[in-house]
């Protein structure tokens, strides 16, 4: 395909990874938070949890201060105990194993696909063969039983949701779903299959993240989306103190001024200032996803003839968040790694990420578990093939043609 590189005329520019956008309603929103004295939890958050459950076509939200916090919340309602199992992707993000230890719990890692880079369903079974063996690793000298698997949509790409629940069904495993990527994101089995939003019926907890970077923003944030009522309840109580009823019902003129504590709670309640945030932002998400995709279709077209690169793959049956574009390098047909690549980025004033170095490579993994490179050899192969480029829903003509031309003369100049 022919690209216009006329319009930035070789002339260097700063392209950043990402570039929040918030709108002067969303800035008067804040304000009226402020003006209204509801600084902490009150109407703003019960506003947004339930355009957030209409929105996802489920039927419970509770508002947390973060993902992280949501999938904490939620696996303590599901009753983790220490010494339980829980499978979990090692291409993920530390948050996603390190809620499983919060409770004691330990995070059983599995491989990656080597297209998608989601958590691979062949290489979870196995994993769940080998525990019952005990051949696996020193894991096994404690016994584990394995209650739940945590699934991550990578970059807002999902998993086949159906494989998911036979893989719980087989097991007996809860489903809590690490979508931080994944709004707003859908599924269907098949052309036919009607879509299935990401968090409506597709897990037993589902947990956002509205971190700065992420499709929709609160600053920091998340949500925990259920259909189960006696769930919403615990995560709910245990998300402010434990205590028998929240800041909301205690301040307004509804509440009384008691409560009890229930259990040893924590504190996690999103504010009405960033709840506020929350709801306008809601608003726009099937426009800035839109958006989003637009980027990653014309990346798709701009790049699709590079050999020495292989694009994030796309998939009629999925709804796509985009919130990452993650291309993979062939390293066979370059001279230089990965890391030279990125930071030849860097030199042109191009943003990246890298989405992730694998769990089972970190020391803490490591030393802790003693998880080996082999154990997940996809994972361990292909995340030194892995640049996120930039993708924002106002990323401009003129960004896009400039990271595409950047990346294009990268592959020509250092092609083997
Ligand atoms: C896959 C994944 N899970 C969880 C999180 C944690 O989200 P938060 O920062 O809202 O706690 C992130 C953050 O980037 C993530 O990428």
């Amino acid at each position: 395909m022919m690209r216009n590189t006329a319009t930035h005329s070789g002339v260097r520019m700063e392209v950043p990874f990402f570039r929040p956008k918030i709108s002067e309603e969303e800035i008067a929103e804040v304000v009226d938070s402020l003006r209204s004295g509801w600084l902490t939890t009150g109407p703003k958050v019960r506003q947004f949890e339930q355009e957030f459950a209409k929105a996802i076509r489920t039927a419970r939200c509770v508002a947390a201060n973060s993902c992280t916090a949501a999938l904490h919340l939620a696996l303590e309602a599901l009753g983790l105990r220490p010494g339980q199992g829980v499978l979990v992707p090692t291409m993920t993000f530390a948050a996603t194993a390190e809620v499983v230890q919060y409770l004691g719990g330990i995070p059983i890692l599995v491989d990656c696909d080597p297209c998608t880079t989601n958590m691979s369903i062949q290489d979870a079974a196995r994993k769940l063969d080998q525990l019952k063996s005990a051949k696996f690793n020193k894991l096994v000298s404690q016994r584990v039983e394995v209650v739940g698997i945590v699934p991550v949509h990578v970059g807002g790409l999902m998993m086949d949701i159906n494989a998911i629940k036979q893989l719980a069904s087989e097991h007996g495993l809860w489903i809590v779903e690490d979508a931080a990527h994944a709004f707003p994101a859908a599924w269907r089995s098949s052309p036919d299959a009607p879509w299935q939003r990401c968090g409506g019926d597709t897990a037993t907890v589902s947990c956002f993240s509205f971190y700065a970077n992420k499709t929709i923003t609160t600053g920091e944030g998340g949500m925990a989306a259920t259909h189960d009522e006696e769930v919403a309840n615990h995560m709910r109580m245990m998300s402010l103190h434990g205590l028998s009823h929240d800041a909301w019902g205690r301040y307004s003129g509804t509440g009384t001024w008691d409560y009890k504590i229930m259990a040893a709670g924590f504190k996690y309640n999103l504010t009405d200032i960033a709840a506020g945030l929350g709801i306008h932002q809601l608003a726009r998400a099937e426009q800035m996803r839109h958006n989003r995709e637009r980027i990653a279709t014309r990346y798709l077209e701009m790049l699709g003839d590079l050999e020495a690169i292989e694009l994030p793959p796309t998939n009629r049956n999925r709804i796509h968040a985009w919130h990452l574009f993650p291309i993979k390098l062939r390293l066979e047909r370059l001279r230089i790694s990965r890391d030279d690549f990125v930071s030849k980025l860097r030199q042109s004033g191009v943003g990246f990420s890298v989405h992730w170095r694998p769990l089972h490579l970190h020391p803490y993994y490591q030393e802790t578990f003693g998880w080996r490179p082999d154990n997940f050899p996809v994972a361990t192969a292909v995340w030194e093939r892995l640049v996120s480029l930039p993708i924002f829903p106002d990323m401009n003509d003129l960004e896009l043609e400039y990271v595409v031309d950047t990346v294009r003369s990268l592959c020509a100049e250092h092609a083997r």
